[in-house]
């Protein structure tokens, strides 16, 4: 049984169910509703391949309190009545929190997609997450080598741990010919260049001044070129407050469809993000992604990829940089990060399926 509820998680689990129904293993997928926006959720299963939720629990927002026990409260419910023998979570999002903590106290196994990133940073709902999780998952599939290593130093047993590469990158990869800049230029009446930005992050949205800082950062970018924003719902208000929409080359869309938004990255000069699913797709695409947090739990994209942390003060002169030609990033490896090759959600299915027919991979290490 799967659990997905929030946009970053549906890019996650489209391989790794798509690889497991072509193995034939009877599987389920649960929607907790955290996000329930059709460009925040429904598209993605449109344009996705993923099969339709067989149930929806219709959570929605609030609190984290709030919406972690209204999580919690629905999927026991759906644990207890459907009885899954395997629970498949993704990434460092409540609803991931909320269904490692139900089923390990339902003696369900847990396996954790994205196990092992690290921000060090537990100000971060996220990293309160991850951590959780990983503590009860019997598997746990990590994209990063270094995720490995946290996972150890933390005494994940090594028997659970699988580096199986990144399915968001297996997403991807799978869709290049689905990309079609001259299209989407025309339908979104985009200028010929352009900066992608994205901002959700509580530390970067929440806080008014913050935000505000923030928009007239963006503005001294708009004024060297234009800036195309799809808006996360999150910051929406925080930021049309702030006055973002107030300058010419500020271009404010709502949040896209999958496929829309990737060849919006893939056409753009340079991103800015404090999102974690952009600075890998960045990596990959190799687009500068000027990255506004103090900290990464994906370190990978800037030893591997074009990912850089910045701080607003540093945005301006970094983008005019790039508009210079200036070469941009710190990357020391020419290669991408290893197993980001579009498999990891076959590899992911192999394991499981060995797993679940009782024949551990790798020694695979069941915990209850
Ligand atoms: C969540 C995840 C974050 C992830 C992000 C991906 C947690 C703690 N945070 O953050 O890790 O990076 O998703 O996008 O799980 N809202 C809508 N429509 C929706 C969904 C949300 O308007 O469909 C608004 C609501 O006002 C809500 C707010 O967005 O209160 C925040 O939603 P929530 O799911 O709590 O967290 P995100 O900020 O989206
Ligand atoms: N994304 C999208 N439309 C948008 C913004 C992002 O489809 O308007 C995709 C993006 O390509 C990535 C995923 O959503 O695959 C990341 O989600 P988000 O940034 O919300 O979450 P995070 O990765 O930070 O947890």
């Amino acid at each position: 049984m799967h659990i997905v509820g929030a946009r970053p998680n549906f890019v996650k689990a489209a391989p790794v169910v798509a690889a497991l129904e072509a193995r034939g293993v009877r599987q389920s997928v649960v929607h907790t509703g955290q996000h329930y926006d059709d460009r925040m959720s429904a598209v993605f299963f449109r344009e996705l391949g993923l099969p339709r939720p067989d149930v929806d629990l219709g959570v929605g927002s609030g609190s984290h309190a709030v919406q972690t026990a209204a999580l919690m409260t629905g999927l026991e419910q759906e644990f207890i009545s459907r009885s899954p023998g395997l629970v498949v979570v993704y990434g460092d999002v409540n609803s991931t929190l909320a269904a490692g903590v139900v089923a390990a106290k339902l003696h369900i196994p847990v396996a954790h997609v994205e196990a092992g990133l690290r921000s060090f940073d537990w100000s971060m709902p996220e990293e309160v997450n991850r951590r959780l999780t990983d503590q009860l998952s019997d598997l746990c599939f990590a994209t990063s080598p270094e995720a490995v290593g946290h996972l150890a130093a933390e005494g994940v047993g090594v028997h659970r741990v699988h580096l199986v590469g990144n399915p968001m990158i297996d997403t991807l990869l799978g869709s290049l010919d689905r990309f079609d800049t001259a299209a989407l230029r025309e339908r979104l009446k985009l200028p010929e260049s352009y900066v992608a930005a994205t901002l959700h992050r509580p530390a970067n949205v929440d806080d008014p001044e913050v935000v505000a800082r923030l928009v007239a950062r963006l503005h001294e970018v708009a004024d060297q070129i234009d800036v195309v924003m799809p808006v996360h719902p999150r910051g929406r208000a925080a930021l049309t407050e702030a006055g973002l929409a107030d300058h010419p080359r500020m271009h404010l869309l709502e949040p896209l469809g999958y496929i829309d938004f990737v060849t919006l990255v893939r056409a753009s000069t340079a991103v800015v993000t404090d999102s974690g699913g952009v600075q890998e797709e960045t990596t990959i695409l190799r687009v500068p992604c000027l990255t506004l947090r103090p900290n990464t739990e994906r370190p990978i994209t800037i030893t591997h990829g074009s990912n850089r942390l910045v701080t607003d003060s540093e945005l301006p002169g970094l983008v005019s940089k790039i508009l210079a030609g200036e070469s941009f990033g710190a990357a020391t490896v020419a290669d991408v990060p290893p197993l980001w090759d579009g498999h990891a959600g076959e590899r992911i299915a192999a394991i499981l399926a060995d797993w679940m027919a009782g024949a551990p991979a790798a020694g695979a290490e069941p915990r209850a």
